[in-house]
């Protein structure tokens, strides 16, 4: 654990939340090093929101429409962390660009989940681009956001065995049950101060990252 108690987190999501969900999971444990202080969305819709409602975790939308720009997107983005005494940004499906002016702010202190093994399948059909590849294994990848697209020191990977038959739906399933898996555990090495950041490469207690769990390792114990 930091000096000063759980490192404030907040969630930015657009969709169904399963990997907030990971997280508010992960975080009611006893003695987890963070805590979700708010769950940011652009769509008022989102699922995500709702979990964060059941979890009593303070809730905002940021509508994206009615700004002009994404810089004012984003100023109101901040000011609402802000006001929340966010320390650390999770994207959990947040399906907005950012501009290289957020990501600056936030260097080092955003964190975002990515459904391929980095830098393999950076952007979007992770699962159908490495189906059609015809790999053996996949996975995802916890990172530090950087302005380019999926780019940024790598914290935490696992990896998924690609099954004779699979399709892209089957495929992402598997690797969404592993991300709910590592994502905790990213936060968690952040939480207890584990993580620092050398040229490009992040430092796990002081030892070039990323933790990889192999596709047959079993599942780390409380994330
Ligand atoms: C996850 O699969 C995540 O890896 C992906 O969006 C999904 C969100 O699911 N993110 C990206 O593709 C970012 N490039 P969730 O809403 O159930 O957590």
């Amino acid at each position: 654990m930091r000096n000063g108690g759980r490192l404030k987190v907040g969630v930015l999501l657009s969709g169904g939340g399963t990997n907030l969900q990971a997280l508010i999971d992960a975080c009611a444990a006893p003695g987890f090093p963070a805590e979700i202080a708010l769950v940011l969305s652009n769509k008022a819709e989102a699922y995500g929101l709702e979990r964060a409602r059941r979890a009593g975790i303070p809730t905002t939308v940021v509508d994206h429409r009615p700004f002009p720009d994404r810089p004012s997107f984003e100023r109101e983005i901040d000011r609402a962390l802000a006001d929340a005494g966010v320390e650390c940004v999770c994207l959990a499906g947040f399906l907005r660009v950012l501009t290289e002016g957020f990501v600056e702010r936030w260097h080092d202190r955003m964190l975002n989940i990515h459904p391929s093994l980095l830098p393999a399948y950076k952007g979007l059909e992770t699962h159908a681009r490495a189906l059609a590849d015809g790999v053996a294994i996949h996975g995802c990848t916890v990172h530090f956001v950087r302005p380019a697209l999926d780019d940024g020191p790598l914290i935490a990977q696992a990896e998924v065995p690609v099954h004779p038959g699979d399709d892209p739906a089957m495929l992402a399933a598997r690797v969404l049950t592993r991300e709910h898996e590592i994502y905790p555990l990213a936060l968690r090495l952040m939480g207890e101060g584990r993580l620092s950041v050398e040229g490009e490469t992040c430092l796990i207690d002081g030892h070039p990252g990323p933790m990889r769990l192999r596709w047959n390792d079993a599942p780390p114990i409380g994330g």
